[in-house]
């Protein structure tokens, strides 16, 4: 009996994170190297950037599958420029991208199978209904690692922004990575690049690491977004740089009625040393889909230039949830049109059943030791008049400004306090209460 339980255990991966720091940032993701590896050439695939590789990628995958329960395998793409419609990934794999290596999205629709909305969000991002499934999919995995020798993956996204902006797209977008419940999951050492929305999309997932990634899309684009976390807890965003088209980084949690019932929040998210640029979105966006709530979320040592908007807090009647206990700290911010906002008019709703009495909460929000210059507007902050927003602290920041003339910040049914703050706040967030910090903020200030 005993016998059988080690050998079991020889046989399972074991992955786990190392240390005890519920900090997401501090505990380091231990998996095991893979002992298996095949190339994707040994399934016919041809990197020449013309033939249709759709199949080569589901074959491996479905033939790695196998070695799930033999310490997992390795896909390796070697140099080439791979073109292939969307698959999905297995447990316990690793897909590798070689120096030199391109995955490329195809713009063959036979390519792409449409999948049903996320139940939290109702209906698809773009338009009602079905929603095409991403480049690169995991559901229900374990132990996945996308990474590589600085390959690239490019999503190709042209085609799908074009039928966007005419109205002739049939689904909602696909995403580049879409990892759907799952646990320990890497993305690391890779370039992303035209995302046809999302380049990197968790949802429903714990234990997510995200390391030394760069992903681009052209500024002029405002529908794509960089990294978004969904739905997901224990998440690690760092050493990565994001040019995007609209947000670099989003935080969200479902949409109205949808994300009210399936409840589960984003939360326990470290995200550092970042550099970001956000043409018409921002760097950092909370919501504005966030109806399972978030919260437990620190930002810390981010770049953030050449952006619509630095920190932005996005919410709105009918989205019920929360967004607290979030700590934003160590920012050095150049060329932002608005540094910080708050709204809880964001409108957009999935549909009209939405109840207009959900109400969000947002409270607990920290701004501390940020540095602007060529700042447009400091900050715009209008909460909801029947639950404003509450202990929203500012400290330590200094912004200089592009224009002097206009008013600095604008606020509205908000409670916050600032200590050491230029240019002067409004009084709203001049009140003496001091912030309720949630335990892990309190102990990361105690330390500092
Ligand atoms: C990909 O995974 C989904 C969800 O498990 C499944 O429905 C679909 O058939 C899979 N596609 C392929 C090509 O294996
Ligand atoms: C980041 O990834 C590149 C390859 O993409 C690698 O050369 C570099 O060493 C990595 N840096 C870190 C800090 O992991
Ligand atoms: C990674 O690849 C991208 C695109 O090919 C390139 O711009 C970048 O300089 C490379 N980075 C490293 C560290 O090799
Ligand atoms: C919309 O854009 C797509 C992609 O470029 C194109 O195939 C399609 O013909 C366009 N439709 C219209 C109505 O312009
Ligand atoms: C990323 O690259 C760095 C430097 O080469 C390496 O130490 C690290 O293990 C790589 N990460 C993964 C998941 O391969
Ligand atoms: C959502 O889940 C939390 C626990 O995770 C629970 O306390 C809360 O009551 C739930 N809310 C709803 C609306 O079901
Ligand atoms: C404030 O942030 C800057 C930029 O990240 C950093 O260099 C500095 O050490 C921070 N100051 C304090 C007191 O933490």
């Amino acid at each position: 009996m005993q016998g059988a339980i080690l050998l079991l255990l020889a046989l399972t991966n074991v992955v786990h994170t190392k240390g005890k720091s519920s900090d997401p940032c501090e505990a380091e993701l231990v998996l095991d190297p893979r002992p298996h590896s095949v190339s994707i050439t040994e399934f016919g695939a041809v990197g020449d950037g013309k033939v249709d590789n759709t199949l080569a990628f589901q074959n491996a995958v479905f033939y790695l599958k196998s070695f799930a329960d033999k310490g997992g395998a390795q896909l390796y793409v070697p140099a080439g420029r791979w073109l292939t419609g969307s698959f999905n990934l297995t447990s316990h794999l690793t897909l590798f991208l070689g120096k030199g290596a391109v995955i490329l999205g195809s713009h063959d629709l036979t390519r792409w199978e449409t999948i049903d909305p996320l139940p939290s969000y109702g209906r698809g991002i773009d338009v009602p209904g079905r929603r095409y499934r991403s480049l690169i999919n995991g559901y229900m995995l374990r132990d996945v690692v996308i990474t590589g020798d600085n390959g690239t993956i490019d999503g190709q996204g042209s085609m799908w922004w074009d039928q966007l902006a005419n109205g002739s797209l049939k689904y909602s977008r696909p995403h580049i990575i879409e990892v759907m419940s799952s646990n320990y999951v890497i993305v690391s050492n890779l370039t992303l690049s035209n995302p046809p929305a999302y380049s990197i999309h968790p949802v429903y997932c714990s234990d997510v690491h995200i390391h030394n990634v760069s992903i681009t899309s052209p500024a002029e684009l405002p529908h794509t977004d960089g990294i978004v976390l969904d739905s997901s807890d224990n998440v690690c965003v760092q050493d990565s740089a994001i040019t995007m088209g609209y947000d670099s980084i989003a935080l969200k949690s479902g949409w109205d009625e949808y994300g009210i019932t399936f409840n589960r929040s984003t939360s326990n998210a470290c995200i550092r040393r970042v550099d970001l640029r956000s043409y018409s979105g921002s760097a950092i966006a909370f919501g504005s889909e966030m109806s399972g709530g978030i919260s437990n979320i620190r930002v810390e040592q981010a770049n953030i230039l050449s952006s619509s908007r630095g920190i932005e807090l996005r919410t709105t009647r009918g989205r019920g949830g929360f967004i607290k206990d979030i700590i934003v700290t160590d920012i050095v911010m150049e060329d932002v049109q608005m540094a910080f906002s708050a709204t809880g008019q964001w409108g957009s709703h999935p549909d009209d059943d939405f109840n207009p009495d959900a109400l969000p909460v947002v409270e607990n929000i920290m701004l501390r030791n940020i540095t602007g210059t060529n700042i447009g507007v400091a900050g715009k902050f209008t909460g909801i008049p029947e639950l404003p927003f509450t202990s929203i602290c500012l400290s330590f920041i200094r912004l200089s400004m592009s224009y002097t003339s206009s008013a600095p910040w604008t606020c509205s049914d908000v409670v916050g306090s600032s200590s050491f703050v230029f240019p002067e706040p409004c009084l709203e967030l001049m009140s003496p209460s001091s912030c309720i910090l949630g335990p892990r903020s309190a102990g990361k200030l105690a330390a500092s």
